[in-house]
């Protein structure tokens, strides 16, 4: 599936060009300003098209809200520092686990094409505002829902998938405080615990409602048959260090196959650690606490990456404190991390690249690359004109323009020398491959946008990350600072 073959709404470059992140960003209360929606109907996919974030229209008896036919996902784009684009964590397995979702509703399942489209177009519109901090990111959340109205207890036959986002920062800089909830069931082997069916979360609220106001926000929950097990947290599964090794829940069936939890299992024995996935009984597990054999809990997940555990609390008020907090956990989460933000190789080929943004008007929109040179890199820059304009003569580009002479001095609102070229979606891989080959520093960024988002937006897409004076550019909301170069057709 090409980049372009969904469609973008009026109002998306409004959207992202209004958009203001407050400070701080705390966890979930911001919503990104556009989102991705495809439907499925008559047996088929429709194409998905990107909008601004707002309402939808749902009848109020669609199954999605009679009967919670409701499945979701959770991944983040990281974009760190320096990094020139947003990379996403093992999308493909929040793809097959949806899938895995969908089934145990019956629900049509989301092509992987469609899937990945979805968050590609909604992070690469993102692009320029993913958080830049380390532990920052852009949280998504695909889902998809039944919304075929009516009352006969069956799955529907029209489905919608969409994208939201939410840029985020750290989830806790607590240590979690967690509540064993004994009476309340969160799922049962047999039921849909291992689907991220929103269902589940349903069954969760009243304990987690009653553990928040006795000062727990997270709930643990045990097995449904014996309530004798640990099964896992209302967002995360755990893990408990024992005897230097470290143990989780075996799955059950109705504990979430957590990506995270995998990827500890992996990242874990990497370094060096035992891991056991086994049953673990929660009065064992309390004693050992008590006793100091169980040195360290830690909860993981995508929101908190691996969260330490300052305190479990039983239902008397009892509560059982781990010797350590955020040891292992820290160890883990910054191994982890450094991969996920891609400041460390990535040994499991765990982060892909979001695709390059289909553009703004429907993916014809004009491309707009500054190529900066430093004076001693004017042969460099010069080599880098003459191939960018045999790709124009040959045809392939008929609408490549180059707007501006190669000029050793500072020129307009730039820092340093540039040359700049219009192109168009279709010509964007090839204009990226020969500019990254030159090494030279480059912005590019679609021309829809206004100038200053712009270089904030994209900023090093293309070429080794620059520093801009900003101060020196145009204002916001104006887009002329090209003009005063006079556009040359070559
Ligand atoms: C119930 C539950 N368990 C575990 C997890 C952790 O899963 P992941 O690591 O894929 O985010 C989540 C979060 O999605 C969850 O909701």
């Amino acid at each position: 599936m090409s980049p372009q073959s969904f469609s973008v709404a009026p109002g998306v470059a409004e959207a992202l060009g209004r958009f203001t992140a407050p400070e701080p960003l705390g966890f979930g209360n911001v919503t990104a300003p556009v989102m991705f929606s495809a439907q499925f109907s008559g047996g088929r996919w429709g194409s998905g098209e990107l909008k601004p974030y707002g309402p939808i229209d749902l009848l109020p008896g669609s199954r999605a809200l009679q009967y919670a036919e409701l499945v979701f996902e959770g991944l983040k784009a990281y974009c760190v520092g320096v990094a020139p684009w947003p990379n996403l964590f093992r999308p493909l397995d929040n793809w097959r686990r949806m899938v895995r979702s969908a089934e145990r509703l019956a629900m049509q399942p989301v092509p992987v094409d469609l899937f990945l489209q979805g968050l590609d177009a909604v992070a690469g519109a993102c692009a320029g505002i993913v958080p830049r901090c380390s532990s920052q990111a852009l949280y998504l959340r695909p889902f998809l829902f039944g919304t075929e109205a009516g009352y006969q207890l069956r799955n529907s036959s029209s489905f919608r998938f969409m994208v939201i986002a939410s840029p985020v920062g750290i989830y806790s800089n607590e240590p979690m405080r967690i509540a064993i909830e004994r009476s309340d069931v969160r799922a049962a082997v047999g039921g849909i615990g291992a689907a991220k069916a929103a269902a589940n979360y349903g069954a969760a609220l009243r304990a987690s409602a009653g553990a928040a106001a006795r000062g727990y926000p997270m709930t643990l929950w045990l097995d449904a048959q014996e309530h004798r097990w640990i099964q896992e947290l209302s967002g995360m599964n755990v893990f408990a260090v024992i005897g230097g090794e470290l143990h989780t829940p075996a799955l059950d069936g109705a504990i979430l196959a957590g990506i995270t939890r995998d990827s500890l299992l992996t990242l874990a024995r990497h370094l060096g650690y035992t891991v056991h996935e086994r049953r673990i009984a929660l009065d064992e597990l309390l004693a050992q606490v008590r006793s100091g054999e169980c040195t360290e809990l830690l909860a993981c997940g995508t929101a908190a990456i691996v969260s330490p555990v300052a305190v479990l609390a039983d239902v008397q008020g009892d509560e059982y404190r781990p010797q350590r907090v955020d040891d292992v956990a820290c160890r883990l989460r910054q191994a982890l991390l450094a991969i996920q933000e891609r400041r460390a190789v990535d040994p499991f080929g765990w982060t892909r690249d979001v695709a390059p943004f289909a553009g703004l008007a429907g993916g014809n929109a004009p491309w707009h690359a500054h190529i900066y040179y430093a004076p001693d890199q004017h042969g460099r820059a010069q080599e880098l004109q003459g191939r960018l304009r045999r790709l124009k003569d040959s045809g392939q580009s008929p609408v490549l323009r180059f707007i501006g002479e190669l000029r050793d001095g500072k020129v307009g609102p730039h820092p340093c020398p540039q040359f700049e070229i219009h192109f168009t979606q279709e010509q964007l891989a090839a204009v990226r491959d020969i500019v990254r080959e030159s090494g030279l520093t480059t912005l590019v960024h679609p021309l829809t946008y206004d100038d200053l988002a712009d270089h904030t937006y994209l900023g090093t897409w293309v070429g080794t990350p620059i520093e801009l004076d900003l101060s020196c550019m145009d204002p916001p909301g104006i887009n002329q600072g090209f003009a005063r170069f006079g556009r040359t057709d070559f």
